[in-house]
């Protein structure tokens, strides 16, 4: 009887399953050439494609970014700006790119706030206000000009199509357009149907996005110059808004100096100001320090005791010291300083949560300084072990809510990265002061971390995520699950998670990610517990001892490794 259900639904599989089994196309998670870790399989796919045609890690990162732009309209595009990280095997060299937007020629520090000083609810998150100058594809263009292979015309020709042909919704992309509500018609237009979110498994074409790409093929300058520019700049002035096209066309990617620190047998490198999340990530790795958090055994409460009171310092110091490097004086070296972390460290105490933590003295880091600092995250190597870490955000879901008429292209809330006004939590919760007020021309500070580890000189491993406040301690502790705890990729990347950001003062716990007994030692240890249900969305490659790759996606989100 069981043998008559199962036997022709047998038959029915292997006529399915022969054919994609003796394909050379199926992705794998751990193999020996290339990988693309993406958050969606079809930007995975795309990126995969372009390193199978010969293309390097640069070249797959320009496809996938330009194929999540249009395949996750709400979480990073050409209306926004990143970081990337790229090394380089050959000559075992780290380059940092930075491709953040920067706050309007007319932006000013009080931007945000009303006649009385108080701030205007939204203002910087909600509409044309808190557009800050995109810089995707300037970044894209200058990393592609320097180290791309293939033609820059084959890298955004997957992007065009997926545009144009369109793709399946997924129920993130539904969840997000509901979240939004949009109140742009253009967007209204684009992602719903008369206000009604697309449903999963219908397809979204996004015929403007395309058109506005093939116009990027050809020239990139488009979007800072021509066509493009001018529509942007037309829909900024009919909505009061401060983008000109002074602010386009002056706008330029920095190739920046990485943060780098030793860490047990490695060297981390990742993303400098005006990101703090590579400054943060290598403060709070000093801070561990050479703590056998291995014989303390995983998340016991010793160990995520010290984890803790490591981000409460280092959070505590971005809320201070960390801003745009080209406007504040940032103590980068000090800050992350094995020598600073000692002295810190002396704060923390191994029985009990810290209630008074404050940013490090000013003059100890002058000390110390030997010079005078919903968003997609995408992981490549290519087959000369040259790697791509690349984080690239719109800001919040669908950034500031609003498609400039015509073009397809969602833009950012960026601005809401700035410290709007002192003490004043942005929709992280992070806090800040002067050294990220706003200016014009000013970069926000963001906490992207995308990075990449070394180990005598060859790639072991990269990784980043989003998640705002939360992507410097998501990247810590896939760092510490792969280089600490032996972790494979999958598991490394899957594992419950911890946050703390000096303020709010509360410890954020995944739910069902903690025995109830930790629980309980850390709330004996005085820290406030949040249980939330997830965060972050990263991905990560690693190179394992045989020279093999082994990639892996958030199950968290929908993201895949591809391999081949
Ligand atoms: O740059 C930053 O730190 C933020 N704008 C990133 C936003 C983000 O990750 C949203 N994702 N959940």
């Amino acid at each position: 009887m069981i043998k008559r259900f199962f036997f022709p639904s047998l038959v029915a599989i292997s006529i399915v399953v022969a054919p994609i089994a003796r394909s050379q196309s199926f992705p794998l998670d751990r193999t020996k050439q290339g990988m693309v870790a993406s958050a969606h399989p079809l930007a995975s796919q795309v990126g995969l494609e372009i390193l199978k045609q010969g293309g390097n890690a640069i070249d797959a990162a320009v496809a996938t970014t330009l194929a999540i732009s249009v395949v996750e309209p709400f979480s990073a595009g050409i209306g926004g700006g990143g970081f990337m990280l790229f090394y380089q095997a050959q000559n075992n060299e780290m380059k940092a790119l930075d491709f953040r937007e920067r706050a309007p020629i007319k932006a000013t520090q009080n931007l945000y706030l009303d006649a009385q000083g108080k701030v205007r609810p939204n203002a910087s998150t909600d509409g044309y206000l808190a557009v800050a100058t995109p810089g995707t594809i300037a970044g894209l263009y200058q990393a592609h000009q320097q180290y791309g292979k293939l033609p820059w015309k084959t890298v955004v020709a997957p992007a065009i199509e997926l545009a144009k042909t369109g793709f399946p919704v997924s129920h993130r992309l539904t969840e997000a357009t509901e979240a939004r509500k949009f109140q742009n018609a253009e967007a209204r237009k684009i992602f719903t149907h008369n206000g009604k979110p697309y449903q999963p498994g219908e397809i979204l074409k996004q015929p403007e996005l395309a058109a506005t790409l093939s116009e990027i093929a050809l020239d990139p300058n488009q979007f800072y110059q021509g066509n493009v520019a001018q529509a942007i700049v037309k829909d900024m002035r009919a909505n009061n808004g401060l983008i000109t096209l002074e602010d386009l066309k002056q706008y330029r990617p920095t190739w920046r100096t990485p943060v780098c620190g030793n860490f047990r047998q490695t060297r981390v490198c990742s993303m400098p100001p005006p990101s703090s999340g590579g400054v943060h990530l290598l403060q709070i790795l000093n801070l561990i320090g050479d703590s056998d958090l291995k014989s303390m055994g995983w998340h016991n409460p010793n160990a995520l005791h010290l984890l803790i009171e490591s981000m409460r310092i280092a959070y505590a110091d971005r809320a201070t010291y960390l801003g745009d490097p080209d406007f504040v004086k940032v103590p980068v070296s000090a800050l992350i300083s094995p020598d600073y972390a000692k002295i810190r460290r002396r704060e923390i105490d191994p029985k009990k949560a810290a209630t008074q933590v404050k940013p490090g003295d000013p003059a100890v880091l002058q000390n110390l300084s030997r010079e005078s600092t919903e968003t997609s995250h995408l992981t490549i190597v290519d087959r000369d072990r040259n790697a791509v870490s690349l984080t690239f955000t719109i800001n919040l879901g669908f950034g500031a809510g609003i498609v400039a008429q015509g073009t397809g292209i969602v833009l950012n809330n960026e601005m809401d990265d700035f410290a709007i006004a002192p003490n004043t939590p942005n929709a992280f919760g992070l806090v800040g002061g002067q050294a990220n007020a706003i200016a014009p021309r000013k970069i926000p500070l963001s906490s992207m971390t995308p990075t990449i580890i070394t180990e005598n000189g060859k790639l072991r491993m990269a990784v980043g995520a989003p998640g705002g406040s939360t992507i410097i301690t998501t990247v810590l502790q896939t760092i510490l699950n792969v280089l600490v705890y032996d972790m494979d990729a999958r598991r490394a990347i899957a594992a419950s998670r911890i946050h703390h950001q000096w303020q709010p003062d509360r410890l954020m716990v995944e739910q069902w990610g903690f025995d109830p007994l930790t629980i309980e030692e850390l709330k004996r240890r005085g820290h406030q517990i949040q249980q939330r249900e997830k965060w972050g969305n990263a991905n990560a490659i690693v190179v394992l001892p045989d020279g093999s790759i082994e990639g892996a996606a958030d199950p968290r989100g929908e993201g895949v490794a591809s391999g081949y």
